[in-house]
């Protein structure tokens, strides 16, 4: 049974429509991500879920409880935000116990529990400190630490690393993917960091103005994009305009470079003829010796240490490719004429 479940969830703000009808299940235990950029509508579905925003229209279930009208304390949550939201004139211990001492809880008990989860997040000894001592990622432990304590049912996370400098984040997002699993606890992650969201979820829902546009595992979402949008949002793609032959047994041959390429059968019918967009990822972009491919030109290289990245053009079109920078893989210098071509299971044709 879902633990989350979103049904038609609507939040308008006079014309603005900031969350435009979503339906979602989340599982029991899972970590799924609601990734997009700024402004599509992410954290106004979060603070739904948590119930700081009363949705214009919908449902919203937690187990089988329509919680859609309950308060935030009615709903069995935790929240942590980007800012890292402790208190600066108590100390560790006593943002911790915060919530326990709203609940009435004996002292005795407090302490204990203050305890187990300093060692949850990894910060024992940490109790008297305040949050002028501690860095931003020991205040993120903090919060998080504040929010477990009280054993909620489901973990809600709102860019909760984006005000981290890079090495903290990278180490922190290891750490709570572990920690969430550790626990067990229903996980919606919001964030508009692509590498976050393939790193930590189980599932990633992608959105797009104040909709989900696909939502699917991170080797899905990567590897199988349903629409333009999240194959250049994801990682980088090559979109090449090319026209539709046929089918082809189980391929679909398309018109490219003058050439025919076969691609992966869409999921959707393409008239013979008809424009389509063909996308195919610069680390799938094999280079040859001419004749062993389209034809292609070597526009520009970017040595980027661990890989070479090729500008190359093909029939007037822009390919970027991505190589490997091993020693036994010679480089390719500016002007040079060669060959392009790819795994058809490794390309994909969308709407034009
Ligand atoms: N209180 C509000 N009043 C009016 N518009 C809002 C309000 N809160 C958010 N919005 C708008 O709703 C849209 C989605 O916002 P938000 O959910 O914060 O996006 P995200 O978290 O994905 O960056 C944006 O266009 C934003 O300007
Ligand atoms: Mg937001």
């Amino acid at each position: 049974m879902s633990d989350i479940q979103l049904r038609n969830l609507v939040k308008s703000y006079g014309e603005n429509v900031a969350v435009a009808g979503i339906d979602l299940h989340i599982q029991q235990g899972e970590f799924f991500s609601l990734l997009g950029p700024s402004g599509c509508g992410k954290s106004t579905t979060l603070r739904m879920i948590a119930g700081f925003i009363r949705p214009t229209s919908g449902q919203i279930l937690i187990g089988s409880d329509d919680v859609t009208r309950l308060p935030p304390e009615k709903r069995d949550i935790g929240i942590v935000f980007q800012n890292y939201a402790i208190f600066p004139h108590m100390s560790v211990a006593e943002n911790i116990a915060f919530g326990l001492k709203l609940r009435k809880k004996k002292p005795a008990e407090i302490d204990t529990a203050v305890a187990f989860a300093l060692k949850q997040v990894g910060l024992m000894g940490y109790e008297n400190r305040y949050q002028r001592q501690l860095s931003g990622g020991e205040q993120q432990r903090v919060a998080l630490a504040r929010v477990l304590v009280t054993h909620p049912r489901i973990l809600l996370l709102d860019e909760p690393l984006s005000a981290l400098d890079k090495a903290l984040r990278e180490e922190m997002k290891y750490w709570i993917k572990d920690l969430q699993k550790t626990l067990g606890i229903t996980t919606v992650y919001v964030t508009h960091d692509q590498d976050e969201a393939l790193t930590m979820s189980d599932r990633i829902g992608v959105m797009q103005k104040a909709r989900i546009e696909q939502v699917g595992t991170p080797q899905e979402i990567y590897e199988r994009p349903k629409t333009l949008f999240v194959t250049t949002f994801i990682g980088q793609s090559n979109v090449l305009n090319v026209t539709v032959k046929g089918r082809e047994g189980d391929r679909l041959a398309i018109e490219f470079g003058g050439g025919t390429v076969l691609t992966r059968l869409p999921a959707s019918d393409f008239a013979a003829g008809s424009a389509a967009k063909l996308v195919v990822r610069p680390e799938n972009v094999i280079i040859g010796e001419a004749g062993t491919g389209l034809p292609a030109t070597v526009v520009s290289e970017t040595y980027q240490g661990a890989l070479v990245r090729y500008r190359l053009t093909v029939s007037g079109q822009d390919v970027v490719a991505e190589r490997q920078n091993q020693s036994h893989v010679a480089r390719l210098s500016v002007g040079q004429t060669c060959a392009v071509s790819w795994d058809p299971e490794r390309s994909e044709v969308l709407v034009a």
